[in-house]
């Protein structure tokens, strides 16, 4: 085995990288590969060095063929229990092989009309005109929508704000200020985070317990429900809420069956990994219209031409081809989660260098999406390079927005969907302008985010 260690990037004496890491982790992550390669490891003070592997190679290597070396962090199971997100080995496999046909595009597609009411409700609080933040707008878009479909309750444009601030919360566990300091350091963030997932918890608990799916029909607008937590949304849906889905889990008599602690853990780890990520992702796809004219008209002229004035149905979507590649290419561009992290079980060689056992290392999604290796001008804004024969010839893993091999997210088909509703339903209404004399200014927790909101004129088409 290579006894050498990946090189490290300069940096300063006794704080080391963590200077420039804070200041601008994107721009830390190019400058360390153009100085030291693909695979190097990054000095921090106080916690053991990190490895950031900057190829799809070493994707494929430690999230296909020698899967079995690499784990999940220990930041997961501490954020979120034994949700899917953070389990392995056997519980794992239980979990996913329970959950994975909740998620099936079939089933998910069932959630289309839900999706549409959602976005119809949020824009009813638009004005033609006024600017508006479309990273938050969307955040609590996919929260109202993760709700309806998760839960099969209504949240509010408006309303809710607690709970909308603790989901929000969860991504502070992940901010570059705490993730550079040991687990028991007390950081702000830190603190933020523990009172959302509380609340969370709180919530979803309160869900599970007054839950009474299999007994009373909808309760419908205007009706008086004693209980805070028996509102269900009147949107009549074609699939039972995942809650729902849920509960009959615990019943199962076979290994497919969830305990009570093992559903509250998907539920939060749902909220986390299902909102803020497709927040995302829609955040920065209007943005990419707004400040392309030429590809913002075709992407209205298909709205118009396919859906002619209607409510995006399931079947319209697969029509939807202009969109579908405006997504894609967000999708690389602004990858929402910018790194996928792992801890080596095992001694490692991986590119000719040594990485021992028991460290935490980063698969540099955004910088491969980035790359010129792959992608001619790769930071030009081009739908259109998404051809047929362009994907085939691509490597594996040089476009990896979902992650890979058997960790694959299970909500990209929910995701692809929501994303292409929500573009369509706001699309045929509105178009949105970007008025800033500034470029958009990146800040990364777990999903990539913006320094200060991306604020879109609104206009009423
Ligand atoms: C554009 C939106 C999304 C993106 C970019 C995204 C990205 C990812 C990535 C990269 C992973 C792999 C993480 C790893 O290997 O450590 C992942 C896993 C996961 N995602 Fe997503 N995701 C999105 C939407 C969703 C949604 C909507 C849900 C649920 C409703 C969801 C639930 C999950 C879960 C539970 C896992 C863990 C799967 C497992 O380990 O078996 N994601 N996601």
């Amino acid at each position: 085995m290579a006894q050498q260690s990946p090189p490290s990037p300069s940096g300063y004496p006794i704080l080391k990288n963590a200077v420039h890491f804070a200041r601008d982790p994107f721009a830390f992550v190019e400058d360390a590969v153009a100085e030291c390669g693909d695979i190097y490891r990054m000095q921090l003070p106080g916690i053991d060095d990190v490895f950031v592997l900057a190829h799809p190679d070493h994707f494929n290597r430690v999230l296909v063929t020698d899967v079995g070396s690499f784990g999940k962090t220990e930041d997961y199971r501490r954020a979120f229990g034994n949700g899917l997100l953070s389990v392995e080995g056997q519980q794992w496999r239980r979990q996913r092989e329970m959950l994975q046909p909740l998620f099936y595009r079939d089933r998910i597609r069932g959630y289309t009309n839900q999706m549409v009411a959602c976005t119809n409700r949020r824009f009813e609080t638009w004005t033609d005109g006024e600017s508006r933040d479309m990273e938050t707008e969307m955040r609590d878009l996919t929260l109202e929508i993760l709700y309806a479909t998760l839960f099969g309750r209504r949240l509010a444009p408006g309303d809710d704000q607690e709970l909308r601030e603790a989901a929000d919360g969860l991504n502070e566990w992940f901010a570059p200020s705490s993730w550079m300091l040991p687990p028991w350091v007390p950081t702000p963030a830190r603190r933020r985070f523990k009172r959302s997932t509380k609340r969370l918890r709180r919530e979803v608990r309160a869900l599970l317990e007054n839950d009474n799916t299999e007994s009373s029909p909808n309760t419908g607008d205007g009706v008086e429900d004693p209980s805070p937590y028996n509102h269900r949304d009147p949107s009549d849906p074609a699939v039972p809420d995942l809650l729902t889905q849920l509960q009959r889990t615990r019943e199962a008599e076979d290994t497919t069956q969830l305990t009570t602690e093992e559903i509250e853990d998907q539920l939060v780890t749902m909220v986390f990994a299902g909102h803020e990520t497709t927040a995302a992702a829609l955040g920065f796809t209007w943005y990419l219209l707004a400040t392309h004219p030429d590809i913002r008209d075709r992407f209205h002229e298909e709205l118009d031409t396919v859906l002619d004035g209607n409510p995006p149905s399931a079947a319209d979507l697969d029509d939807l081809e202009v969109t579908e590649r405006i997504i894609t290419e967000s999708l690389r561009l602004f990858p929402p989660v910018h790194t996928i992290p792992r801890r080596t079980k095992t001694d490692v060689e991986l590119g000719g260098y040594r990485i021992p056992a028991g460290r935490e290392l980063h698969l540099s999604i955004i910088h491969v999406h980035r790359d010129e290796e792959f992608y001619d001008e790769p930071l030009a804004c081009r739908p259109d390079r998404w051809t047929e024969y362009f994907e085939e010839d691509l490597p594996d893993f040089a476009y990896a927005p979902f992650g890979g091999g058997r960790r694959t997210c299970i909500g990209r088909e929910f995701a692809l969907l929501e994303a292409k509703v929500v573009l369509a339903t706001i699309g045929q209404q509105y178009r949105f302008d970007w008025e800033q004399t500034r470029e958009l200014d990146l800040s990364p927790r777990v999903t990539t985010r913006t320094k200060d909101g991306i604020p879109l004129k609104i206009r009423r088409r």
